[in-house]
């Protein structure tokens, strides 16, 4: 077995997927800007390539260096800070890529693995989002993850690279600390958690499409798994599952009865929310590749609290 390159392996998904492949047995390397996760350094036997997807020549070193077989590409920046420096989202999101993609053809990476996204949509989707309509996003970070799509599927077809990737919705798990305006499913938890009252946004019947961070994970590793004859696409929708905002608030209630949450809907967060499609329909990840949901929305919230008691040292510090 070779060794998976995480580009941005120190972030929220990097970190979980990094867990889950070194308990499958794996080999983990990470490529990230940054030399450490909030929760401290790689662990031993992970080897850690400090660069940016945005300089060529870090990106072939450590592709190189590593000796990937297979390359998770989960850097990138996301919003609102994608939608403040278009620029800087551009250059992470597509030349980042663009560079990774490259790399992996120069140094025969067998796989690469792309996280996208939901966000790829616009709000000329059916309500139920098949897996091949158009993708009109509204946001910059949208464009670059279709830019990133279509651009892996080139790499495919013209140079026979093993690019497969996934659209996630927003994700919810221990480690996320973005302020996204999806933000409210992780704060409404972890602040429980944490003791700390918390206004979430949005309505208590404002829907959102959430996938827990573990699920995700298993969908990257299933999806890498999957024999190539299976696959009839080479970018999947996943969906978890869908909640609003007061059943996310009951559930946390019933996993800690004493927590602080009340609703401030703030209409300018709810639209944001609301620009989101729905729902994806992953009738053909299922289908193709065995793609099935092990968390929904009270075994997410259960598995968060206990992740986030564990290491409440480093959300006190
Ligand atoms: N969090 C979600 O809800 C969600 C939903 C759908 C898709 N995604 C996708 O999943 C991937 C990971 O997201 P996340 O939530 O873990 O984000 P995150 O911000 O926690 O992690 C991103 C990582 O990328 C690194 N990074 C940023 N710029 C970089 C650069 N120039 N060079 C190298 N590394 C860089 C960061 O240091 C960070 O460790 C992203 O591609 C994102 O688009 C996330």
């Amino acid at each position: 077995m070779g060794t998976n390159l995480i580009t941005g392996g120190f972030g929220f998904i990097g970190q979980h997927l990094m867990n889950l492949l070194r308990e499958q047995g794996e080999e983990v390397a990470i490529f990230d800007v940054v030399g450490a996760s909030r929760f401290g350094a790689a662990p031993e036997g992970v080897k850690v390539f400090r660069g940016d997807v945005c300089n060529w020549a870090q990106v072939l070193d450590a592709v190189k260096e590593s000796g990937a077989e297979c390359i998770f590409h989960a850097g990138a920046i996301l919003p609102p800070v994608s939608e403040q420096s278009p620029q800087a989202a551009f250059s992470i999101n597509v030349t980042g890529t663009f560079n990774v993609l490259e790399a992996a053809r120069l140094f025969g990476v067998k796989q690469v693995i792309l996280l996208s996204t939901l966000a790829t949509f616009g709000r000329d989707v059916p309500r139920i989002v098949p897996n091949d309509v158009a993708q009109h996003p509204p946001s910059m970070y949208g464009t670059t993850k279709v830019c990133a799509e279509r651009l892996g599927e080139y790499y495919h077809r013209r140079f026979g690279i093993d690019f497969r990737g996934v659209r996630l919705t927003p994700l919810m798990g221990m480690g996320r600390f973005d302020t996204a305006q999806s933000a409210y499913i992780y704060r409404a938890v972890q602040d429980a958690v944490l003791g700390k009252p918390y206004a979430i946004y949005v309505a208590p019947e404002t829907p959102i499409s959430v996938t827990y961070v573990k699920d995700a994970a298993w969908g990257l590793l299933d999806l890498k798994n999957a024999p190539q004859d299976k696959l009839t696409r080479r970018v999947y929708n996943l969906f978890g599952f869908l909640a609003t905002g007061g059943e996310l608030a009951e559930v946390v209630k019933q996993v800690i009865p004493e927590a602080q949450l009340e609703f401030k809907p703030d209409p300018k967060m709810i639209e944001l929310v609301m620009n989101l499609p729905e729902r994806l329909d992953d009738t053909l990840a299922r289908h193709d590749w065995g793609w099935n949901l092990r968390y929904d929305l009270e075994r997410s919230v259960r598995d968060m609290v206990a992740d986030i008691r564990k290491h409440r040292h480093v959300y006190e510090q």
